[in-house]
C-alpha cells in the first residue's frame, strides 16, 4: 500500500516564489507528498522565502520560531527552507537553526527530490550553488499541467539590472531566458487542461530573448502566445521601464488577447533619486512611455511600485514622487520604505532620514494612493466589464474574477461560470474590489 505523506508549504515574497512553490508541490508529488493547508500534522514543512526587505526576512524567522514546537512533537517532521533567504544564507542557516533539516536555494529545485529523500534518511543538507545559464536551461524544472483558470508561466529568470537597493540579482542570479519552444509547449498544455489566462513571469520580462540569437524578442513571444487556441487572456509581469520597447507598446494596440493592464514600477519620481537607484531612466522617459502605452491602449490601467526614504531622498524628491503619481494616475501602487540590503550598493550610502520621517512619507503616499484607487474604482460604477471568472469568492456564495484591467470583481453567480468570461455591470466599488451583476 502506498502511504501518502503530507506536505505543508508556506510561500513568502513575489510571484516567482508562488510559481516555484507550485513546481515544488508538483516535484514532491512524485515522492508521494500530498499538499495540505495545515502545518500541524504535516510530514514535511517547507518555507519558500523572501529577503527583499528586512521585514520580509524577519517574518520568515519568526515563522521558523513558531514551527519549532512542531519539530519537538511525537511525530517525525522534516523542516526545510527554500527560496531567496536559503540562497543567500545556505549553510549559515542550517547552523543558525539547529532543528532545520534542509536548505535549498533558488537554483536547486532540480535537486529537491534527492534532498528530501536524504532528509528522510536523517541527513541535514544545504544546496545553494548558482548554475551557469546553459545548465540552468537544461535543468529547468517543469511543473505538471494541473488545470485552473489563470496560471503563471516563467519566461525569464534572474536579473542583471542591479538597481542599487535590490538584492534580487544576488539571490536569483543572472538573467536567463527560457527556451521559447518550451514556453509555448507549456502554454499549449495548460490550455488543453482548461487554462484561459497566462501571466508570463520574470523579474524583467522586457529583456526576454535579447541575449540569444535563437529566441524571439518579448513582443514576438507575445504574438506567438496569442496564437495559441484556448488562451483568451495574456498578462505579463514585471516590466522594467528602461527596457519597454516601442514594439512591446505596439502589442497593446495589436493583440486583443493582451489584457489592458501593465505593472510598471517607477520607484521614484525624482531624477536624482532614480539615478542613485541605478534605474536607467529619467522621470521624463518614464512619463513618455506611459503616454505611449495610453496611446496604444487608451483604457490601459497602470500599477507600479514605489520606494520612499531612499538614502538622500529630500522632501523635494518625495514631492516629485507624489506629483508623478498624479500625472500617471496609477490604479494601484505597492509602496515600501527603503530597506538596506546586504551586498547592495545603496547599503553603503549614508542615510540621514529618521524612521519617523520615512514612515511619514509612506503614510502620505499611501493615503493619496488609497484615495486615487477608490476614485478609479468608483469611476467604473455602471460600466460594462468582461470578467474572467477564476473561482469561488471569499464572500460566501459569490464567484470572483478580474477585469481586463486587473480589477477584482465579486459576482453573485453560479460556480459553473468558473473558467468563462462573463459580461457584468459594475454596481458597487470598494478600495480593493468591485461588485458586478451578470447581464
Ligand atoms: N523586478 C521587479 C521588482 C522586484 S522587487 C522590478 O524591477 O520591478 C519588488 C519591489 O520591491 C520593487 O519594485 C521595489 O519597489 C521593492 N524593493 C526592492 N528592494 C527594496 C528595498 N531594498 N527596500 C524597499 N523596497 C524594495
Ligand atoms: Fe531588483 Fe531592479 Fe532587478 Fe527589479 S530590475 S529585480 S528592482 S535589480
Ligand atoms: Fe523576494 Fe526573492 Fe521575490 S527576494 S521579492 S521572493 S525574487
Amino acid at each position: 500500500m502506498i502511504t501518502t505523506k503530507k506536505l505543508y508549504i508556506q510561500t513568502f515574497g513575489c510571484q516567482m516564489n508562488v510559481n516555484d512553490s507550485e513546481t515544488i508541490v508538483s516535484l514532491l508529488k512524485d515522492l508521494d507528498y500530498e499538499q495540505t493547508d495545515r502545518a500541524a500534522g504535516a510530514d514535511l514543512i517547507l518555507l519558500n522565502t523572501c529577503c527583499i526587505r528586512a521585514k520580509a526576512e524577519q517574518k520568515v524567522f519568526s515563522e521558523l520560531g513558531r514551527l519549532k514546537s512542531l519539530k519537538n512533537g511525537e511525530k517525525k517532521v522534516l523542516l526545510g527552507v527554500g527560496g531567496c533567504i536559503a540562497q543567500q544564507e545556505g549553510e549559515r542557516l542550517l547552523k543558525r537553526v539547529p532543528y532545520l533539516d534542509l536548505v535549498f536555494g533558488t537554483h536547486s529545485l532540480h535537486l529537491l527530490q534527492d534532498m528530501v529523500r536524504a532528509a528522510e534518511r536523517g541527513e541535514r543538507l544545504t544546496r545553494n550553488d548558482f548554475l551557469d545559464p546553459e545548465t540552468r536551461l537544461d535543468l529547468f524544472p517543469r511543473k505538471q499541467a494541473a488545470g485552473g483558470v489563470a496560471r503563471f508561466v516563467t519566461v525569464i529568470q534572474g536579473c542583471n539590472n542591479f538597481c542599487s537597493y535590490c538584492i534580487v540579482p544576488y539571490v536569483r542570479g543572472r538573467e536567463v531566458s527560457r527556451r521559447s519552444g518550451e514556453i509555448l509547449q507549456e502554454i499549449r498544455e495548460l490550455s488543453e487542461t482548461g487554462v484561459k489566462e497566462v501571466t508570463l513571469l520574470g523579474q524583467n520580462v522586457n529583456s526576454y530573448g535579447i541575449r540569444s540569437v535563437d529566441e524571439p524578442s518579448f513582443s514576438d513571444l507575445l504574438r506567438r502566445v496569442a496564437e495559441i487556441d484556448g488562451i483568451e487572456r495574456i498578462r505579463f509581469t514585471t516590466s522594467h521601464p528602461k527596457d519597454i520597447s516601442p514594439a512591446l507598446i505596439e502589442c497593446f494596440a495589436e493583440l486583443p488577447k493582451l489584457c489592458s493592464h501593465i505593472h510598471l514600477p517607477a520607484q521614484s519620481g525624482s531624477d536624482r533619486v532614480l539615478e542613485g537607484m541605478n534605474r536607467g531612466y529619467t522621470r521624463r522617459e518614464y512619463l513618455d512611455r506611459i503616454a505611449a502605452l495610453k496611446k496604444s491602449r487608451p483604457d490601459i490601467t497602470i500599477t507600479g511600485d514605489m520606494i520612499v526614504g531612499f538614502p538622500g531622498e529630500t522632501e523635494e524628491d518625495f514631492n516629485e514622487t507624489l506629483s508623478l503619481m498624479e500625472e500617471v494616475g496609477f490604479t494601484d501602487l505597492f509602496s515600501f520604505i527603503y530597506s538596506a540590503r546586504p551586498e547592495t550598493a545603496a547599503a553603503k550610502l549614508p542615510d540621514m532620514l529618521t524612521r519617523k520621517e520615512r514612515q511619514d512619507r509612506l503614510d502620505r503616499l499611501q493615503e493619496r494612493q488609497h484615495f486615487m484607487t477608490l476614485e478609479r474604482n468608483q469611476a467604473l460604477l455602471g460600466s460594462i466589464q468582461e470578467v474572467l471568472v477564476e473561482g469561488p469568492s471569499r464572500r460566501g456564495d459569490q464567484v470572483f474574477g478580474r477585469t481586463s484591467g486587473n480589477r477584482i470583481v465579486n459576482i453573485a453567480a453560479d460556480p459553473s461560470l468558473i473558467g468563462t468570461i462573463v459580461t457584468v455591470r459594475i454596481v458597487e466599488a470598494f478600495q480593493n474590489s468591485l461588485i458586478g451583476e451578470v447581464i
